[in-house]
């Protein structure tokens, strides 16, 4: 029964093989920071105020003058595609069959375009990330303008890739060429190795053409997660002048940079440590959260991931000042577990709570939930 979304991963580590689940469930080095991103949500209790009027429960919010029906969305994943064929465009229409936004990432395995049609109605954001040659970048953001993207997401917690010690064990490197190493794996999980051996391995489709088409070594960049180092605060100008949409940046945690963020004209932060994959000694975004909320007083929404698993989680956030909350790794497991209606079925489990948890706390509107139903327990 898929009664908590930990039965999603349960179930997602059954159909996936070995390298594949890890990939995914997989963080940084000692893997401290994705634990520490759970522990201190668990750490926070939520304080109930009672007789309150919940008959007309509303969890809708307003972002960008778009509606989302519930305050979570589907963070970037890149390489979904080796979860299931067809895994950016599934994603998409799972948020949009809920009226949630999706984020797709640079390291799509669909064109950004075909993604797009593939849920019209659908509110879809584009992550970038930054190669060195910056014409790359230049041209994503064009064809995200051509396709109606709702919003740019700037990536800027991966200057360098987190060491992830399970892929490296499980020999997993890109581009993706089972060895030996992966056979027994392969063999053990007939369904997902034969989707696979069907048809092209998944590729970073969207850097195929163009420039990028005429340079390998950019695709192989991507691969290896080299980024252009040299990118400040100052390359946002840079970023403006090509897209005159709402442009976030996601994957800071300090408070002083998020006074860069406003300084320098971002119309939203994600605060977000990329589910504990790049920097394993960095706080858990629960505990950073409320300095970045305080920094940026109401002068752009906050959003924050990484870590949330329970409705709960998401109300926590929200009553210490997150505007919505993005999820990861459980659209995938959902979307391992069953395709699109897998990767809706997760969200909607997660809004049902967040649906229930707002009820007994006596909250019925999502601007209701405020600090003083934050309980620190100690
Ligand atoms: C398999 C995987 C791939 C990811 N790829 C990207 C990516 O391409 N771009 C990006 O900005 N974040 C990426 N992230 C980070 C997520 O967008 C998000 O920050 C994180 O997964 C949230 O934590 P959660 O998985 O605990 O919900 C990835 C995360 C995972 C698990």
């Amino acid at each position: 029964m898929m009664l908590r979304i930990a039965d999603f991963r349960t179930r997602a580590r059954a159909r996936l093989p070995r390298f594949v689940f890890d990939y995914v469930d997989g963080a940084a080095e000692d893997e401290e920071c994705i634990v520490r991103n759970q522990t201190d949500l668990r750490a926070l209790h939520l304080l109930p105020t009672c007789l309150r009027d919940t008959t007309r429960l509303d969890t809708a919010i307003e972002v960008f003058g778009q509606r989302w029906a519930s305050p979570i969305g589907i963070a970037p994943i890149g390489f979904a595609g080796l979860v299931r064929r067809g895994a950016d465009g599934a994603l998409a229409q799972a948020a949009a069959s809920l009226g949630l936004p999706f984020v797709l990432s640079t390291a799509s395995n669909e064109r950004l375009e075909s993604v797009r049609a593939s849920a019209p109605s659908g509110n879809q954001w584009l992550q970038l990330y930054v190669m060195s040659d910056r014409r790359i970048a230049e041209q994503m953001v064009k064809r995200a303008k051509d396709a109606a993207y709702g919003a740019l997401v700037l990536t800027v917690d991966v200057p360098v890739s987190g060491m992830r010690e399970r892929d490296h064990r499980n020999g997993f490197k890109l581009p993706f060429r089972p060895g030996l190493r992966t056979l027994a794996d392969l063999v053990a999980h007939p369904a997902w190795s034969l989707s696979m051996a069907i048809g092209k391995s998944p590729g970073f489709v969207n850097l195929s053409e163009g420039e990028a088409k005429a340079s390998p070594q950019l695709q192989a960049a991507l691969l290896a997660r080299t980024m252009d180092r040299s990118l400040t605060w100052e390359s946002l100008r840079w970023l403006r002048s090509l897209w005159d949409g709402p442009l976030l940046v996601k994957g800071l945690l300090h408070p002083e940079d998020a006074k860069h963020a406003i300084a320098h004209g971002v119309d939203g932060i994600v605060v977000s440590n990329h589910g504990g994959r790049q920097l394993d000694a960095a706080p858990s975004t629960i505990s950073a959260l409320p300095a970045v909320v305080h920094a940026v007083d109401g002068r752009v929404p906050v959003f924050v991931d990484s870590g949330f698993r329970r409705g709960s989680d998401v109300v926590k956030a929200l009553a210490l000042g997150a505007r919505g909350v993005f999820i990861g790794r459980p659209a995938i497991w959902g979307l391992a577990a069953n395709g699109q209606a897998g990767a809706a079925a997760a969200l909607r489990l997660v809004s049902d709570e967040i649906e229930r948890t707002m009820t007994l706390l006596g909250a019925s509107r999502i601007d209701d939930l405020q600090p003083l139903h934050v309980h620190k327990n100690v």
